[in-house]
């Protein structure tokens, strides 16, 4: 059987063979800090951020793009595929997308860790590739794509063509810092301590990057940091906007370096079709106005771009037969295998 998983910062895809997505659940764990007995994986464990007693953890064992906790990470993707898969699968094939800009290390521990549950090969495809797939995108033709996909730890921005990558750059700050900046504003600007979690409600609800054309509100809740007491904010889109300001402004700085580096024939094929975002930062309201504004380009938000990279790691599930097999002339493999 053939398996693809997107392991992201923030959620954790799975993708099967001839089943399509069948698993997208919080990359997070619950555990015991001194047994390291677990909990909770996924969405059960994302519930218990900022909740556990003394002595239990609720963490997210994946961070900008990168495994932080590798052990975490083994035993989360193994408790999840057991969970999909009751009977153990004979020795699956599995494909799984990276960030850019990840060293040998860093990608030795995303092979071990999703090979935990046993696969015979992983195969490596990078991020925006995977996107650009999952977008039904020709990336092999000698036709220009720029694609970005902006998730909860990095962004990754690429021009492709010919199966390769003309120019690239990955963000290792994204929608995890945007929640991060927001608990520190509401307990800078209302003496409230909120959670991450309550900050990213907050975001997907009134969270903006370009000038609102409405102002709308949303009620965080939290604890007096004075007092002790509960109590809650309404806070608006319009006051968020700053906020959320510098990420938004160093990702689209780096949309803009990766045209600066675009060869010019590609740029032209640019010119015509505009970027793409994918990924579920992309949906932030005002970020493609934003983009826009910058690059003076079209700007598209792919219908399902939190799906994007999974729905292209499961295409490139047909392409694992051709690792090692001569392509035609001038076109670079799209994935490596481990
Ligand atoms: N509608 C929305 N508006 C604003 N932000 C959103 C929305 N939907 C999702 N997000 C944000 O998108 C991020 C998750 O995107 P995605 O699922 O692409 O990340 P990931 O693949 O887990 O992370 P990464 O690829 O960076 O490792 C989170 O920060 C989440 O809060
Ligand atoms: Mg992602």
């Amino acid at each position: 059987m053939n398996i693809a998983i997107d392991l992201g910062s923030d959620r954790t895809r799975v993708f099967i063979e001839n089943k399509g997505k069948v698993l997208d659940e919080a990359s997070v764990i619950t555990y015991d800090i001194d047994t390291n007995e677990i909990y909770a994986v996924g969405d059960e464990a994302y519930a218990m951020i900022g909740k556990t007693p003394l002595g239990i953890r609720a963490a997210h064992p994946m961070d900008s793009g990168v495994i932080a906790q590798s052990d975490l990470v083994e035993e989360m993707v193994d408790i999840m595929m057991r969970e999909l898969c009751p009977v153990k699968i004979s020795n699956p094939r599995v494909i799984t997308a990276i960030p850019c800009a990840l060293t040998e290390v860093e990608k030795r521990a995303v092979v071990n860790a999703v090979s935990s549950f046993g696969a015979r090969k992983v195969y490596l495809i990078e991020t925006p590739k995977a996107a650009a797939l999952g977008c039904g995108a020709d990336i092999t033709s000698p036709h220009g794509v720029f694609i970005a996909d902006i998730g909860a730890g990095t962004a990754d921005i690429a021009v492709l063509s010919l199966g390769g990558i003309s120019a690239g750059k990955c963000v290792r700050r994204a929608g995890s810092a945007m929640d991060e900046e927001i608990v520190k504003y509401i307990r800078k600007q209302y003496n409230l301590v909120i959670g991450t979690n309550m900050a990213e409600s907050c975001k997907r609800t009134v969270g903006c990057v370009a000038k609102p054309q409405e102002v709308q509100t949303f009620r965080v809740k939290g604890r007096d940091a004075v007092s002790g007491l509960p109590r809650y904010a309404d806070v608006t889109n319009e006051e968020l906007e700053p906020v959320l300001a510098e990420i938004a402004g160093d990702i689209v700085t780096a949309i803009r370096d990766v045209l600066e580096q675009t060869p010019p024939e590609l740029i032209s094929d640019i010119y015509s079709d505009g970027i793409i975002l994918t990924g579920g930062l992309a949906k932030l309201q005002g970020f493609a106005k934003l983009v826009s504004q910058s690059t003076k380009l079209r700007v598209r938000v792919h219908k399902y771009a939190p799906d994007c990279v999974i729905m292209g790691c499961g295409k490139a599930i047909g392409l694992m037969d051709t690792v090692g097999k001569d392509l035609p002339q001038g076109i670079s493999p799209l994935l490596t295998a481990y």
